[in-house]
């Protein structure tokens, strides 16, 4: 089995680059006993080189987005091999809050292909938005993953991470968070699509985070639920917090 892996995103958080930078030199701190566990820190683009600054061997780095565009006249967009040069080696892409505003399964591909031209581990969320009791979120998640996975290969497939985060679980203004059960279903669906789009082989091989309102208290169930890992919100700005998550996936 492949170590579990914890990611913190950061979103639009801290707000200035002195605030970022004891940030992670605490998360460094919080982390250094975590043999076992492979850790990405996702901050805004203008910390990353901040991040990269502090002297550790066991965090990676990561961008919280990329462009779908290689390079060229497309004013505020940033470019996989950009983020690439900065020393970070994954992304996250397809966040619902990127999703929320205009990034659709199409974009979501395009941003994906750019990502692994540049040797970046894309870290594709999907997820519901809401609950139905016919299944509909099912297809959804179907199709998210037929549509985002567009021409990537079986040997691509070993470095990309999927993040199964339903909307409804994110954020302060989550309904509720996710029960481990809930996760357990959606981690074998995920799977089975898999399975269905490459083979059983790459289906089993693909780690499957949960991400949505996990804490310290709540994540050593889901571990328990056979998540792989975790992509951290709220909790990542907390080094004590964060380093209590990464403590559970040792
Ligand atoms: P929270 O952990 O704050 O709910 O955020 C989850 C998330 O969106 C991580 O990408």
């Amino acid at each position: 089995m492949s170590k579990r892996l914890v990611i913190g995103n950061w979103k639009m958080n801290p707000k200035s680059l002195k605030e970022a930078e004891a940030l992670f030199k605490g998360i460094v701190t919080a982390s250094k006993d975590s043999k076992n566990v492979d850790i990405v820190v996702c901050p805004p683009y203008p910390f990353l080189t901040t991040a990269k600054k502090v002297p550790n061997k066991k965090i990676k780095l990561g961008a919280q987005d990329t462009s779908e565009m290689l390079e060229g006249s497309y004013t505020s967009q940033v470019s996989s091999s950009m983020i690439s040069s900065l020393g970070a080696t994954y992304v996250i892409i397809g966040h619902s809050e990127r999703r929320s505003i205009g990034d659709t399964d199409e974009i979501v591909n395009k941003k994906i292909l750019q990502a692994l031209k540049s040797k970046l581990i894309p870290v594709v969320c999907i997820g519901e938005n809401v609950r139905d009791t016919h299944g509909d979120y099912l297809a959804l998640v179907k199709y998210q993953l037929i549509d985002c996975l567009k021409n990537v290969s079986k040997l691509q497939m070993k470095n990309i991470v999927i993040a199964y985060e339903p909307v409804w679980a994110i954020g302060s203004h989550a309904t509720r968070v996710a029960t481990p059960e809930e996760f357990t279903e959606m981690k074998i669906f995920i799977r089975k699509v898999l399975s269905d789009i490459f083979d059983s082989k790459v289906a089993h091989a693909t780690r499957v985070l949960y991400g949505g309102s996990v804490n310290p208290q709540n994540a050593q169930a889901f571990v328990d639920a056979t998540a792989d890992g975790f992509l951290v919100g709220r909790d990542s700005l907390n080094p004590k917090k964060f380093g209590a998550i990464i403590a559970v996936c040792k």
